[in-house]
């Protein structure tokens, strides 16, 4: 069966950048959008122009720098916005305007103070005015997760008439199940007439800790492109993290999905945005976290020394990270004890590692854990010298 492309729509510097403490400066957002390009996203929301004139220039410069990526700028429904977008995204390759509206019956009332009917009207004339400016329309239905599927349809089928290229599905508030979001996509793909004329996109946040298995789910059932970002920072809870969906797609080939990203840049691009936003990674992260390869107990390291795959479902080097790591603790066994031994230069008979064991937990009971100094200070006492070198 054929792999399709699921494309990858980076809104690290847009809904990522929009978090309280990430705000970064324009010389650090280009390093971040070269970054990206390079890592193989083909899509970057550089920013939303019409929000300040730091904003625009950012995106402006973003538009001249990328080379592969399409360059993308975030707009309301609103025609200022759309000329500002526009205007921004003037030197760009592969230029998106991203615009859209809210259309839960909650935003339309309360928000808008307004009626359906209104809302498809300014949603057709958003998209048909942006599309005066670029080819390339992509409209999103803000709340699409708590929006009605029967008045999501018809949206959708609207807007593609008025010449929308993508359709992106937010859930806005992270609310959807998998399965509710995944028969969202399915009743799309199967009740717009002309959904073969537009990609869907899913957009989804993560406040029930849903957004990666939503945005997956949202792929089986149909749609091809998949907004997130490093880390998955973004607004509250985060966005989709997209290291954990382009993992999923690659290590579940069944699923017959894959994405354009250069897998071994995962590592070191999560860390500079890391850094650059000031927002640490948490350790237990998946894929990027500083203990996503790092192996505590035992009986895993046992298993991990005798064969990788037994505890490791991706080979690390997969994602830049060169090494799985044997953590040295007090639940450390022999084996984890010898093998960091020798890799420091020292190879133990049966009887020094019984002996510089003992030596190694009574270490270990006093330290959250042992490293390489500590090490050598045990062999020293108990008397074990480097092997010769051969
Ligand atoms: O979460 C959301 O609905 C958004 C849209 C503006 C695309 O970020
Ligand atoms: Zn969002």
């Amino acid at each position: 069966m054929k792999t399709d492309k699921v494309h990858i729509f980076d809104t690290t510097l847009r809904d990522g950048e929009q978090v309280p403490g990430c705000k970064l400066d324009e010389s650090e957002k280009l390093i971040i959008a070269e970054r990206l390009d390079l890592l193989g996203v083909d899509v970057i929301e550089a920013g939303f122009p019409i929000s300040s004139p730091g904003d625009f220039k950012a995106v402006n410069e973003i538009a001249k720098l990328v080379k592969n990526a399409s360059v993308c700028g975030l707009t309301r429904a609103v025609k200022k916005d759309i000329e500002e977008a526009a205007e921004a995204l003037k030197p760009a390759l592969r230029p998106r305007i991203h615009t859209g509206i809210g259309t839960s019956d909650s935003h339309i009332l309360h928000k808008f103070k307004s009626n359906r009917k209104t809302i498809i009207e300014r949603a057709k004339q958003a998209v048909a005015y942006a599309r005066n400016f670029v080819d390339d329309v992509e409209f999103y239905a803000e709340d699409a997760g708590r929006t009605d599927n029967v008045f999501l349809a018809q949206v959708c089928e609207e807007v593609i008439k008025s010449g929308a290229t993508v359709l992106n599905i937010p859930d806005t508030t992270g609310y959807c199940l998998p399965e509710q979001y995944g028969e969202k996509i399915k009743y799309l793909v199967d009740n717009v007439k002309n959904i073969d004329k537009a990609i869907i996109s899913c957009h989804c946040h993560n406040d029930l800790g849903l957004a990666t298995a939503n945005s997956i789910a949202g792929v089986v059932n149909g749609a091809r492109q998949i907004e997130c970002t490093i880390n998955g920072i973004g607004e509250r809870a985060g966005n989709t993290s997209l290291e954990e969906v382009v993992m999923i797609m690659r290590q579940h080939p069944g699923l017959n999905l894959d994405t354009s990203i250069d897998s071994k840049l995962l590592y070191d691009t999560s860390q500079m945005v890391s850094d650059k936003m000031g927002m640490p990674v948490q350790p237990n992260k998946a894929i990027v976290g500083s203990n996503a390869f790092a192996h505590s107990s035992g009986i895993h390291q046992d298993g991990v020394i005798k064969n990788r795959e037994t505890y490791e479902i991706i080979d690390p080097n997969d994602v830049g990270v060169n090494i799985s790591s044997i953590i040295l603790t007090a639940r450390s066994g022999r084996a984890a004890l010898a093998y960091r031994a020798k890799v420091i230069g020292y190879e133990l008979s049966k009887v020094q590692l019984d002996n510089a064991y003992q030596t190694f937990l009574s270490h270990a009971d006093k330290k959250k854990e042992i490293v390489n100094e500590d090490i050598h200070l045990i062999m020293k006492e108990v008397n074990i010298n480097p092997s010769p070198v051969s």
